[in-house]
């Protein structure tokens, strides 16, 4: 296995990761170029992307990030307690982002003296500087190694160099951005990376009143449009592109079969984009849209199901008190 370099920011950058191509415009060329057309989510987060990301987590609609907390706030120790402080371990939070709800279980960790390293682990390399500081800051004892890298780069990285029990946080219901088949074949590829002394704490966001979920994405002050549409904004930047974003609206609409709050663009009229990286000019009819995103929300069953099929048993489920968002704590079966 390769080296990661550890450069003077403290993080530790795997080199796969130092590529001048990010994927962008292969994702567009493809995207644009079907019927319908779509974009990929993994895209939204440049700097301003995530900016705008979080303070769309601070919106009064966006209730995730709320729920969320107040599980980790409320009910922290029957968590920590759970997963098994006694022995050593690592706590590897997949898209630690500003880790803002890991740090309701970090300042219970170390309040409590528990032997631990805490590993943030995100694609953003700004984004773990920031954290780092910040970490630092709070609590200048606390061993941290970050890593800037994909999940399952980082994990095979891990568990190569600095194999220990494992704590994994997946947080704030990003699995629902994938579709579910893509969430099941996650699931079950992280498994493979876990020993069955290691755990999951899984954060999924819970079928609701369908109104409440709609308003979540497509809050009155409009920060989720902007988020949308700032994808346009880093294609004409990254790729120079003429998008031009008033042209463009933001649309989100819940599916209740589906069970998927999914996001769109929608073109306000016929018109041209030519994408100067590409080479090539785009053409939208009047009112077509780009699918954008796909957040989707869970039943327990369903995750039970997934959990099952992926070789873990759910050892507890922690919801908020209105059940609309859970932590589910999942543990490798021996095979
Ligand atoms: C990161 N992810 C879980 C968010 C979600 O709710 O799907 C991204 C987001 N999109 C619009 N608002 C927030």
């Amino acid at each position: 296995m390769t080296q990661p370099t550890t450069n003077k920011s403290l993080v530790n950058l795997l080199p796969q990761l130092v590529s001048t191509d990010n994927g962008l415009a292969q994702d567009v060329r493809q995207g644009l170029s079907q019927n319908p057309k779509k974009l990929s989510s993994r895209f939204f987060y440049d700097a301003k992307g995530s900016q705008l990301f979080q303070q769309i987590m601070e919106l009064p609609e966006y209730y995730l990030t709320k729920l969320e907390h107040q599980i980790l706030s409320r009910q922290r120790k029957e968590i920590l307690y759970a997963i098994d402080t006694a022995t050593p371990f690592q706590l590897v939070d997949l898209g630690a982002g500003d880790a803002y709800k890991t740090k309701l279980l970090l300042s219970e960790l170390v309040a409590s003296k528990v032997d631990f390293s805490y590993v943030p682990l995100d694609i953003s390399e700004d984004q773990l500087n920031l954290l780092l500081e910040d970490l630092h800051h709070r609590w200048p004892q606390l061993p941290v190694t970050a890593l800037a890298a994909e999940y399952f780069q980082g994990l095979a990285w891990l568990n190569q160099e600095k194999p220990q029990r494992k704590v994994v946080l997946f947080l704030g219901s990003n699995i629902g951005n994938f579709h579910l088949q893509e969430a099941q074949e996650f699931l079950c590829t992280l498994r493979k990376s876990l020993n069955p002394h290691d755990s999951l704490l899984l954060g999924l966001d819970l079928r609701k009143d369908p109104e409440k979920m709609r308003r979540a994405y497509a809050d009155a002050a409009g920060v989720t449009s902007a988020f949308n549409l700032n994808l346009l904004h880093r294609i004409n930047k990254e790729l120079h592109a003429d998008f031009d974003l008033d042209q463009f609206q933001h649309f989100a609409e819940y599916d209740p079969l589906e069970g998927t709050m999914r996001s769109f663009l929608i073109s306000r009229k016929a018109q041209q984009v030519h994408i100067g990286a590409l080479n090539e000019t785009f053409e939208f009819e009047a009112w077509e849209a780009i699918h954008t995103e796909n957040s989707y929300k869970f039943s327990l069953r369903q995750v039970e199901e997934m959990a099952q099929a992926c070789g873990y048993r759910v050892q507890d489920v922690y919801t908020d008190a209105s059940h609309g968002f859970a932590d589910v704590l999942l543990r490798p079966v021996e095979s």
